[in-house]
């Protein structure tokens, strides 16, 4: 069965030595526009690029404003400060994510609380979200949500869109509203996966994308911050270029602030890679049309997404029907160089987190005992 799974992935990307999980495609602009980048000595933090990127970002979500960063890191970083989170602040957010969603939350000096994530979606679990918010908080009279374990405010949550498939995010931002938590959403993997027909990464106060080189367009590094909330995107224009005032020449801060800023040439790179986003999108659903049929007729499990969800397929994700497949399929397309992946270690068995606050966890363990996400790169005729 799984040689079978193999051989179809060899053969869907041409036989290659080496098939990666998900490797950056380009197209003419990208050159084009880099090499302007170039001949025109704007490189660095000027040039029109990075206005240009974050104007066609946000009229492709339907979003108001979208702030370029240099990943998408830094991205959560500042939503994190925009949406209020102090030191001593705790912020809910799922363990079974990538690291770089919960690292900022320790940056800023706050604590994460990690809530189980659904079976289905791969997502933050409204139900366990509901479930620990009843049962371990309150709304005080300030009009923030206490954690009456910790005596700590919880002033924001990350849920994540793992692999591109769309959370339960309305159900989430409903839950956090009736508690005065600010949403933020981690899309860094879901550009142009739709809930409920709109572009996720739309729902939240404030939202993050990631243009790395795996993602589903990549400025090289790069990220993304969205939001409808017009002194927030000033703000996080204003954090994310060191806090500096507008002078022709004088070099004044008015807070401390933070290198953040997309350079001109990622920026032209993510012009060009954005111009062909419907083609990619077009490209990865027919990938994900053909893994589909494949698992179906060998019996393997995957993830479909939920109702009324249009993911982007960044990563096909299979479920494995027993724990002890996973190290005999991962060891089988090793072997093969098909770099196959397991889900993320889950955060709360890291070293680093550990000891912060978790609900049992019990999807978030299964799924990282059973998923492996297959190469899903845009394919090449
Ligand atoms: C779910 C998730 N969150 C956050 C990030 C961080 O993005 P970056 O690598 O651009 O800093 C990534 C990507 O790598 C990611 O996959």
């Amino acid at each position: 069965m799984f040689e079978e799974l193999l051989s179809f992935i060899k053969s869907t990307y041409h036989n290659k030595e080496d098939i990666h999980l998900h490797e950056p495609v380009f197209f003419e602009n990208e050159k084009n526009y880099t090499y302007e980048c170039i001949k025109d000595s704007m490189v660095s933090s000027i040039g029109k690029f990075v206005d240009r990127f974050e104007l066609e970002v946000s009229t492709y979500l339907g979003a108001k404003y979208a702030i370029a960063t240099v990943n998408g890191t830094s991205a959560l970083h500042i939503s994190l400060i925009l949406s209020g989170v102090n030191r001593g602040d705790e912020v809910l957010t799922q363990s079974l994510t990538f690291v770089g969603t919960c690292n900022p939350i320790i940056y800023i000096g706050a604590f994460p609380v990690f809530i189980d994530v659904d079976r289905d979606t791969l997502g933050l679990s409204p139900s366990k979200l509901n479930e620990f918010l009843s049962e371990n908080c309150e709304v005080r009279d300030d009009g923030y949500c206490w954690n009456i374990n910790t005596n700590r405010i919880i002033k924001s949550c990350i849920p994540t869109h793992v692999n591109g498939f769309p959370n339960r995010i309305d159900e989430i931002i409903s839950i956090c509203s009736s508690y005065n938590i600010r949403v933020i959403e981690d899309a860094a993997e879901a550009l142009g996966s739709k809930y409920k027909n709109n572009f996720v990464g739309t729902f939240g106060n404030i939202n993050a994308f990631s243009f790395n080189g795996n993602k589903i367009i990549t400025t090289g590094g790069g990220g993304m911050i969205v939001t409808n909330d017009e002194t927030v995107a000033r703000k996080a224009k204003h954090l994310t270029t060191q806090a500096k005032k507008k002078h022709k020449w004088e070099f004044m801060h008015d807070s401390i602030g933070y290198n953040y800023r997309l350079p001109n040439i990622n920026a032209a790179l993510g012009c060009a890679q954005l111009e062909n986003i419907n083609l990619i999108l077009k490209n990865k659903k027919i990938i994900a049309d053909e893994y589909r049929a494949i698992l179906e007729k060998l019996n393997i499990n995957f993830v479909t997404g939920i109702d009324n969800t249009q993911p982007n397929y960044w990563l096909n994700t299979i479920v494995l029907n027993h724990e002890k497949e996973k190290e005999v399929l991962l060891n089988l397309s090793y072997k093969k160089n098909i770099f196959l992946r397991p889900l993320w270690v889950p955060l709360h068995e890291l070293r680093m987190y550990k000891n912060y606050q978790k609900d049992e966890m019990l999807n978030t363990i299964w799924l990282y005992q059973h998923c492996i996400s297959l190469p899903s790169s845009f394919r090449e005729y």
